[in-house]
């Protein structure tokens, strides 16, 4: 395989440093049709897009976008063939592994949203141990959701707040948005400023769905393993010119 050169390095002169988004998030779609297109197997469009999301998060370091979230697998995701699904499990567990301390030292802090009970044994103690061993970085935070589901997400955080109300804990009138925040998955992470989803689909298939409440979102044709800084650069042009309104004038 050729490496590309990496360009891009320092943050495009265009862009504006004081209005970077702080959170970017990622459905990273189009990995199949990316290798039907070339006549290969869907799972070598995967392992493609593994490079990709590598790219993208040295990327967000290099330009000083601190947290960057992406979309692996989601709860519907177990329903594509079983060879697909168990290829993935596999692949996430093996970039991981081999990925650690490029993490470590790059300042990488890693962390996994979703129901990681339900996952391999082996990748959840691969989970358990690269949110460990990064907990203490901060160049950037990067989330993975994988086996994640926005309903799913909104249902467990509702059935804990609920059980705090069965034992007295709390009343039903101190439930608000807070509480309920602090109940996600996403606990601690603000609220993405740009959603980018790839390969030219408009909706947002269950990602984030409390979290993506005000969030800018930026769709490109290009399938996700051809998704590279001058891509990325595009987005954030776009993201740029946009005026937030918060649902104020
Ligand atoms: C996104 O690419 C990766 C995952 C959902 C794991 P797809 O696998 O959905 O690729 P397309 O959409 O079929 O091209
Ligand atoms: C969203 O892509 C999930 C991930 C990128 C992990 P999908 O390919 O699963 O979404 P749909 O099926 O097009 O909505
Ligand atoms: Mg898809």
């Amino acid at each position: 395989m050729t490496v590309k050169p990496i360009v891009l390095q320092e943050l495009p002169s265009d862009l504006d440093k004081s209005r970077l988004p702080q959170h970017v998030a990622v459905i990273m779609d189009g990995n199949g049709r990316w290798a039907a297109r070339r006549g290969f197997p869907r799972i070598v469009g995967h392992q493609r897009g593994v490079d990709a999301l590598k790219d993208l998060l040295r990327c967000c370091r290099d330009w000083g976008i601190p947290a960057l979230t992406a979309y692996a697998f989601s709860t519907e995701n177990w329903g594509r063939p079983l060879e697909e699904v168990e290829f993935l499990m596999t692949l996430f567990e093996r970039v991981l592994r081999r990925e650690l301390k490029e993490m470590m030292r790059e300042d990488v802090k890693i962390r996994f949203v979703g129901n990681l009970a339900a996952l391999p044994h082996s990748l959840q103690q691969e989970i358990a141990r690269s949110m460990q061993e990064t907990a203490a970085n901060s160049g950037i935070q990067f989330t993975v959701a994988t086996n994640y589901g926005g309903r799913q997400e909104i249902v467990q955080a509702c059935r804990e707040i609920a059980k705090k109300v069965q034992q007295g804990l709390i009343s039903p009138e101190e439930v608000d948005e807070a509480m309920l925040e602090n109940h996600l998955y996403t606990v601690g992470i603000p609220s993405p400023d740009l959603l980018v989803r790839t390969s030219g689909e408009m909706r947002i298939s269950n990602f984030l769905l409390w979290q993506m409440a005000y969030a800018e979102i930026y769709v490109t044709s290009t399938l996700w393993p051809d998704f590279d800084r001058s891509q990325f650069h595009e987005a954030l042009k776009d993201y740029q010119g946009r005026e937030r309104r918060f649902g104020k004038l």
